[in-house]
């Protein structure tokens, strides 16, 4: 049987990573073996090619043949082995992020998203997608406490506005995917929440 893959999405600074550790903690103490991961990234090429994402001046163009590409190297080498072992992929960020900060974000056609999509992994959605949620101005004094500010982590909060409403088209595509978490609640609250959530299918 394959392993189950689960995704973790939201705006710079909603939070998600930390909540993703813990989650991979609560599979291992459920004897699930899991492989925590992320995008752009998970591979090595694929890590070479998020320094270029990450700090290199390109067009939109190259940034979405980027991050394709280092997705397919991802897929290759670190995420369908693993779901081949039967192990479960935890993944912060994926072809969602691809929608809302290329698509919504920089206004990237969908329809030329879907292409590479269909291209790249035919067939392969994640099983669930937990995407936190918080309003851009919250999330902007959030990074300005972290490291320096990378290509994305340094636009202005109307990109992240219209990379939020990226995401909310997702999650209307595909409700039942998705569980949206107020990331504005407390680390306790949130932790039951995915607790909860996955009782309901583990
Ligand atoms: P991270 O800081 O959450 O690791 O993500 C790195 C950045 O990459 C983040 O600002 C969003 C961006 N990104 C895209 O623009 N498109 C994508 O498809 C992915 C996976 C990430």
């Amino acid at each position: 049987m394959r392993g189950r893959f689960i995704t973790f999405e939201g705006i710079d600074g909603a939070g998600k990573s930390t909540h993703l550790d813990w989650f991979g903690e609560q599979l291992k103490s459920r004897s699930i073996p899991v492989v925590c991961t992320r995008e752009p990234g998970g591979s090595d090429l694929a890590e070479q090619v998020r320094e270029l994402l990450l700090h290199r001046p390109m067009s939109l163009e190259t940034e979405l043949l980027l991050v394709f590409a280092a997705r397919r190297d991802h897929l290759e080498r670190t995420i369908r082995p693993a779901l081949v072992r039967g192990q479960w992929v935890l993944c912060d960020r994926f072809t969602d992020s691809t929608y809302a900060y290329q698509g919504g974000g920089r206004g990237a056609p969908t329809e030329q998203i879907a292409t590479l999509e269909s291209w790249v992994h035919p067939g392969l959605k994640p099983d669930r997608t937990y995407l936190f949620h918080v309003d851009p101005a919250i999330a902007a004094a959030r990074r300005t406490q972290a490291r320096a500010a990378d290509r994305f982590e340094s636009e202005d909060d109307a990109f992240f506005g219209r990379v939020a409403a990226g995401y909310a088209r997702r999650v209307a595509a595909d409700p039942d995917r998705f569980v949206v978490i107020d990331g504005t609640m407390s680390v306790v609250a949130i932790r039951e929440l995915l607790e909860k959530d996955l009782a309901s299918y583990c």
